[in-house]
């Protein structure tokens, strides 16, 4: 069986965020189901170097512009096929935007990769190769579904996951045409939103199922507290709504491969990975040290660090925070070092290496989001024996097990929840895990708990299988 997965990143190729490293995951994980998957992204500037000895396997020579040519071969084990069109993606920046902002041609550039995503799936490669199911990936590949669904290629099922509602692909009417899309879809019904268009609702209206990455986000998005003007939509689909939690990488993110290798029954090499921490940035904590790797913003709620993060130092605590984003956060972040020296240590920049070295050296890992799709360091943190403390939204409080007095007495806690997103009860939630921590006996429990909780793909790669079953037409 075969699926086609369309999105705009994945690793070990390009990576801004999760949406890399479930796109990339998630192949080696439905093989094991039955699974064929190709992925399809653009061949950015970085990457069409690699292109040069791959076969052309499909080619439009009008891509909204200039010709598109997609390429196949294999990267890390997973299939990929990547579409080079230079007039759209060979630049200098980053996939979605360059130092001035987002691109202009953003609506054209990603309707391009949706376009050729939904082609490929109704007319199959020069390699013979056609998928029966098309998954699509956020905004970027929102017009994939559509474009099969306008085009009436009734033998391909469909699926969108959203990864992040947020961001919702926004395009201006007047572009209806040059993209290619139907002009009597254009009402509220179909591809209308607020006077414009946006990709994500695209596909929201003509997939045969929507999944998003957890459970309680699932939830959520039927609300407009996160819905974010999308929730009358998702209601009206809800029977067709489905949340299925992200995994992690267990091959890449365990304590066993590091360089101090440690395991829930040998935890010394634990320890080991916390002095070499705490050396490399010439820290000295006699209380947990928490760490937060994650993008610098509002969704991210570090902007409550610097309220909450006195107090914790006080009553023995540290930090410390590898991350980038929004200037006035990393500024409030690094203002902390001044503050407290050998406490806390803040490194600006993206940097794989260094986020292991923290998740096997920390105590307890901080995730403070104000919304959280599903989250992946609460679960690197589960593996690692680094106590999550996280805020009840989302994917965060699908995978963290509370150590209210209930889980403690049943003995399955694996770490800290707190709502709502602010700073009294982000305190809160420290001041526990401060006491948690004063119980040698106790916090061993919670680690182990926490090393003990399944964050593999299995369950969940399963659960896309039998969806993927669901939407076969033929
Ligand atoms: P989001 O996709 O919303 O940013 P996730 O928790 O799903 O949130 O995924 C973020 C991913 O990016 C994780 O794999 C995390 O470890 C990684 N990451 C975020 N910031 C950095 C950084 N500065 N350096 C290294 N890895 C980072
Ligand atoms: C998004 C979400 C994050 C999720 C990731 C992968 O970036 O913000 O919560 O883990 O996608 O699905």
């Amino acid at each position: 069986k075969r699926v086609l997965s369309v999105a705009s990143e994945s690793v070990p190729l390009l990576k801004t965020g999760g949406l890399a490293d479930v796109v990339g995951a998630l192949p080696g994980a439905l093989a094991a189901e039955g699974w064929q998957m190709r992925v399809l992204m653009p061949a950015y500037r970085a990457l069409r170097p690699l292109i040069a000895g791959w076969a052309e396997v499909f080619a439009e020579e009008d891509l909204f512009g200039g010709p598109g040519r997609v390429y196949a071969g294999e990267v890390a084990g997973v299939a990929m096929l990547l579409l080079d069109a230079p007039h759209l993606y060979d630049r200098e920046g980053g996939p979605y935007n360059a130092a001035g902002g987002d691109w202009p041609d953003n609506a054209q550039r990603f309707a391009a990769l949706s376009w050729i995503g939904a082609r490929i799936a109704r007319e199959g490669l020069a390699d013979g190769w056609r998928p029966q199911v098309l998954h699509a990936h956020d905004w970027q590949a929102g017009f994939a579904p559509a474009y099969l669904a306008f085009g009436g290629a009734r033998d391909v099922g469909t699926v969108i996951t959203i990864h992040n509602i947020a961001f919702q692909g926004w395009a201006e009417v007047g572009l209806l045409r040059q993209l290619r899309l139907p002009a009597h879809e254009f009402h509220p019904g179909s591809l209308e939103y607020y006077g414009g268009l946006s990709s994500l609702k695209a596909a929201l209206v003509t997939a045969d199922k929507i999944t998003t990455v957890s459970p309680s986000y699932a939830a959520e998005l039927m609300r407009p507290e996160f819905g974010m003007g999308l929730e009358g939509v998702i209601v009206a689909r809800a029977a067709d709504v489905q949340g299925i939690l992200n995994g992690v990488d267990e091959t890449v993110w365990s304590p066993e491969v590091e360089p101090r290798p440690y395991s829930a029954r040998r935890m010394k090499g634990k320890a080991a990975s916390r002095a070499a921490l705490c050396a490399e940035f010439g820290l000295e904590v006699p209380g947990p040290l928490a760490i937060v790797v994650s993008r610098m913003t509002d969704q991210k709620g570090i902007d409550l660090l610097p309220e909450v993060l006195p107090e914790f130092i006080r009553g023995g605590g540290g930090l410390v925070m590898l991350g980038s984003g929004d200037p006035a956060l990393e500024a409030a972040m690094l203002a902390l070092v001044a503050r407290f020296p050998g406490r806390v240590a803040v490194r600006i920049g993206y940097d794989e290496a260094l986020s292991h070295r923290m998740f096997a050296g920390g105590d307890a890992v901080l995730v403070p989001s104000r919304f959280e799709p599903c989250g992946l360091t609460q679960m690197y943190g589960l593996r690692y024996g680094t106590v999550p403390v996280v805020a009840a939204v989302g994917g965060l409080a699908d995978t963290v097990i509370h150590a209210n007095p209930a889980a403690l007495a049943a003995d399955v806690a694996t770490g800290l929840t707190f709502q709502p997103t602010d700073a009294p009860a982000f305190a809160e939630a420290l001041r526990r895990l401060l006491a948690l921590h004063r119980d040698p006996a106790l916090w061993a429990r919670v680690q182990k708990h926490a090393m003990a909780q399944p964050v593999g793909w299995q369950t969940s790669a399963a659960a896309y299988a039998k969806l993927y079953e669901s939407v076969l037409r033929a």
